[in-house]
């Protein structure tokens, strides 16, 4: 018998926890989904009057937001209470990469998530379905069972059952993602609670769509997807390289062999790197649990996509300090973009930050222009106040948010675009060349500049895998 699903609790009002929740209550009016969050200050945001200032920006959000928010959507930081209301509890909390103690610097931090866990064992009350949101570790589940079953044990009249149902979106198209998804994937052994949870997704997806599979299928599933995407990237960014090298054109050997039906055309646009929150976190997770698993040579295989990655970023550094004739010492250079990628205000491991962090270290000016990215975000990830009028010591590194980009033109030796955002494709080069100092350069690590028109201002030009 299939369980009726009336209340849902989110935990984690993030870049994950707010769109799917969003589109839930959207799609299944008579749900009731309240999101909780322990950070007041997001819950404000998610709360605001103002649509456009909510905290994850995501093109289409702010509409389903608007009106489902006070119909069957609420966001607070009643965390208690909205476990005690639930009959499916989804764990949507961050799982960052450990910073101490063992696995630091490469297993996953559940603290987060042990946390969450042992709420619900408290909280809960009569039947509770627990779904791990998050990505995590192969095996966690067995965790969480076993916190809540120590929870059954004393309280005697809850019962719990954990699924696996982990997210696929990818930030800036995170609604078509979400409303048409390839797959929706759900792990568990309880038949009952995974036809629960199918049923739910199925008002709207289709049911061929949504596969199951046993717990452990599903945790690993997640993190070899992310490993297998990143991979793609690091193959092509290696290829562009040699393209650079050779003469070559990443472009279009992209298209040559994306056109074989067995490679596909997709994630296999060189650039400045993958960031995100997600990708070189979950690769290192993998690889951690390769090596405790006794794997050593399957980790190794998956860091070296990580290594690669960070590899490029620097190479790109290097790169532009190599063309300013080898020094960029008290040279103003303009970034376009901070955001890791187009269509969101993340920068969590932008490539952007690496390569700043670079050319500040060289005693570069920065002035630094995105859409979305706000000058106190940069200021953290770069781990350096913002200095307005560029005025340091000599020598030292400096850099400025500035609002448009011919801002961050302005009497710059380079351009460097960083973030494919659309209105950085249609740039008119001959008006953004007179605010330049010459000679001058335009670093495209996207390739996705008019090569022509950036030539006919009179501007040097490099671009990613372009020999
Ligand atoms: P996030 O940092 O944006 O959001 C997590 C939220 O959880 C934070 O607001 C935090 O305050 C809250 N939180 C933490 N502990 C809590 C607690 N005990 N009680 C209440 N709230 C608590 O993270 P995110 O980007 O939404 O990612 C969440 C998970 O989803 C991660 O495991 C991530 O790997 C995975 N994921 C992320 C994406 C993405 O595009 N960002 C996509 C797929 C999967
Ligand atoms: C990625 C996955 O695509 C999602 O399926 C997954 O749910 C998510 O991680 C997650 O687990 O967090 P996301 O990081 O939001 O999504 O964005 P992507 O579109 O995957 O891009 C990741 C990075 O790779 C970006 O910096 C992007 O610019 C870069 N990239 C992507 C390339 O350089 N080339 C490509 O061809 C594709």
């Amino acid at each position: 018998m299939s369980r009726d699903i009336r209340n849902i609790c989110c935990i984690g009002a993030g870049y994950v926890g707010g769109p799917t929740m969003a589109v839930i209550a959207d799609r299944c009016p008579e749900i009731e989904v309240r999101v909780v969050d322990l950070n007041a200050a997001r819950i404000a945001a998610w709360n605001a009057a103002d649509l456009s200032g909510l905290p994850v920006y995501e093109p289409g959000l702010d509409a389903i937001v608007g009106r489902c928010r006070g119909r069957n959507l609420s966001f607070s930081t009643a965390v208690d209470e909205a476990i005690a209301a639930a009959d499916m509890v989804f764990l949507s909390v961050n799982t960052p990469t450990k910073q101490r103690g063992v696995g630091a610097g490469q297993a996953s931090d559940l603290r987060w998530v042990e946390a969450c866990a042992r709420q619900v064992a408290t909280m809960a009350r009569g039947h509770t379905i627990v779904v791990e949101k998050s990505t995590l570790p192969v095996r966690t589940a067995a965790t969480i069972q076993a916190i809540l079953s120590a929870a059954q044990q004393e309280a005697g009249n809850t019962t719990f059952s954990v699924l696996s149902n982990p997210e696929f979106l990818a930030e800036g198209t995170a609604i078509r993602d979400l409303e048409e998804p390839d797959r929706v994937l759900v792990g568990g052994e309880d038949p009952d609670s995974i036809e629960a949870l199918t049923a739910i997704y199925a008002r709207w997806v289709p049911r061929e769509r949504i596969l199951t599979t046993n717990l452990w299928s599903s945790e690993l599933s997640k993190l070899s997807a992310n490993a297998v995407l990143a991979q793609r990237v690091s193959s092509i960014n290696s290829i562009a390289a040699f393209c650079e090298a050779t003469g070559a054109d990443v472009q279009e050997v992209a298209l040559a062999i994306g056109s074989d039906s067995r490679i596909g055309p997709g994630f296999l646009q060189a650039g400045p790197g993958f960031g995100g929150s997600c990708f070189q976190k979950d690769i290192l997770n993998l690889a951690y649990l390769c090596e405790s698993f006794g794997l050593p040579e399957v980790a190794a295989y998956w860091r070296a996509v990580v290594e690669l990655n960070t590899w490029q970023q620097h190479r790109i550094a290097r790169l532009v300090v190599g063309k300013l004739f080898n020094t960029v010492t008290a040279k103003r250079i303009g970034i376009l973009g901070f955001a890791f990628k187009a269509d969101t205000n993340d920068t969590r491991q932008s490539a952007a930050i690496r390569i700043c962090r670079d050319l500040l270290e060289e005693g570069a000016h920065l002035q630094i222009f995105d859409p979305k990215v706000s000058p106190e975000q940069m200021a953290v990830d770069l781990g350096l106040a913002a200095s307005p009028d560029l005025a340091v010591p000599d020598g030292q590194g400096s850099w400025q948010a500035v609002h448009s980009l011919e801002a961050a033109a302005e009497q710059v030796d380079a351009l460097l675009l960083l973030t494919e955002w659309r209105q950085f494709r249609a740039i008119d080069w001959q008006a953004v060349a007179q605010r330049m100092r010459r000679p001058a350069w335009v670093f495209d690590a996207r390739a996705v500049t008019d090569g022509a028109a950036v030539a006919a201002a009179g501007l040097h030009l490099w671009r990613v895998g372009k020999g």
